[in-house]
């Protein structure tokens, strides 16, 4: 299918432009709430996207524009060239979405919630022929398909999400959360049946995480949203890299001589860090490092109690790129009545 293209000759399946969101405020005159703030990116045939940023950010907005949920305030939004505002329908069609909130009738089966999506599509029963089965097989619900949903686990739930999302065939896939409550296990069976559908397919995936280990494994390029603005986008290689490399963390042994002058001579080495016996040294191929400081210490006659070589993480890409932990240890990323956790308001601590 010809398509628009991105100056390097890619497909784009996602074209969002300048988008704005404000939802108005209270009655009563209170302010409205800028929630996507002037967003534009393209999404690339095959890829799979990741859209992450903290509570409150914009994502699930983002998302909800992009799948004509709703309109935009401003800005444009087309989805395999087809405008979202003025062809809904259409668009819709394109589309598969997980959404963030379980949609499932809990008082229906597996199967029967599947069946009545493909109905809201208009699918003919020879349209649906084996595909029902085929996709309970694939997320391992067939034995339980014709059993009421409000006996399924949390895993079996988001499972069910993902087969009805994916009930018309779609090329394209927005996915809110939707690993959000699996066990590990379940995060990697769910993780390795969009590999599989992009690979088998050539499936386009759109996707927020709470979990950046997650999507820092599975996405070709990340796009990170605070306060409704984008403030980075790239592989998740080069949002690493941009916060200046590895760390080098040289212990000396008490007593030695300062290493600092040692180490700042040392190629690759951009910055040296003192705390108490410890170096923090930023540098570029941490590992090739290590071997270099042991023998000039030891020529200097500098004591080494330990060196270790720690790599960027997308925690510290986050931390770095908005001052503030993507979300705290221990803390769920949906604490109750706390729909924005511990992130400001829309433009509270902005600069
Ligand atoms: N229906 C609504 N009416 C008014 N304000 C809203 C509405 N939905 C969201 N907001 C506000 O818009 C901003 C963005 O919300 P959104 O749900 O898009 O964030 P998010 O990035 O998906 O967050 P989370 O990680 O918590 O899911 C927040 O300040 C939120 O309070
Ligand atoms: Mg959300």
């Amino acid at each position: 299918m010809a398509g628009a293209k991105t100056p390097n000759g890619h497909d784009v399946v996602i074209d969002a432009q300048n988008l704005r969101m404000i939802y108005p405020g209270a009655a009563g005159g209170a302010k409205g709430t800028v929630a996507v703030d002037g967003v534009t990116f393209q999404v690339r045939r095959g890829e799979i996207f990741g859209f992450l940023g903290p509570n409150g950010a914009g994502k699930t907005t983002t998302i909800s524009i992009l799948t004509t949920l709703l309109r935009a305030t401003s800005g444009s939004a087309h989805i395999e060239q087809i405008d979202v505002q003025s062809d809904p329908d259409q668009v819709r069609r394109k589309l598969g979405l997980v959404f963030q909130k379980s949609t499932a009738d809990e008082e229906l089966t597996g199967r029967e919630n599947m069946l009545i999506e493909a109905g809201l599509y208009g699918l003919s029963s020879r349209e649906i022929g084996g595909h029902v089965d085929d996709l309970l097989r694939q997320m391992d619900l067939a034995a339980s398909a014709d059993r009421f949903v409000k006996t399924y686990s949390g895993g079996m739930r988001r499972r069910l999400e993902l087969a009805v999302g994916m009930v018309h065939r779609p090329q394209l896939l927005f996915l809110d959360e939707p690993t959000l409550g699996l066990d590990p296990q379940g995060r990697a069976g769910f993780w390795r049946y969009i590999r599989h559908l992009r690979e088998s397919q050539g499936l386009t995936v759109f996707m927020t995480t709470h979990y950046l280990d997650e999507a820092d494994q599975l996405c070709d390029r990340i796009a990170v949203i605070d306060h409704g603005k984008i403030i980075a986008l790239g592989t998740p290689r080069e949002l690493k890299d941009s916060v200046g490399g590895d760390t080098l963390e040289v212990t000396v042994t008490p007593g030695a001589p300062d290493p600092t002058n040692l180490l700042q001579g040392m190629a690759g080495v951009s910055s040296v860090v003192r705390a108490g016996d410890t170096f923090r040294v930023k540098c570029s191929h941490g590992e090739a490092l290590i071997p270099k400081t042991v023998l000039a210490a030891d020529q200097a006659g500098i004591g080494i109690a330990g060196v270790t070589v720690t790599k960027p993480t997308l925690d510290e890409v986050f931390l770095q790129l908005t001052g503030h932990a993507y979300r705290e240890e221990g803390e769920s990323p949906h604490a109750p009545g706390d729909p924005e956790g511990a992130a400001p308001g829309p433009n509270g601590g902005r600069p």
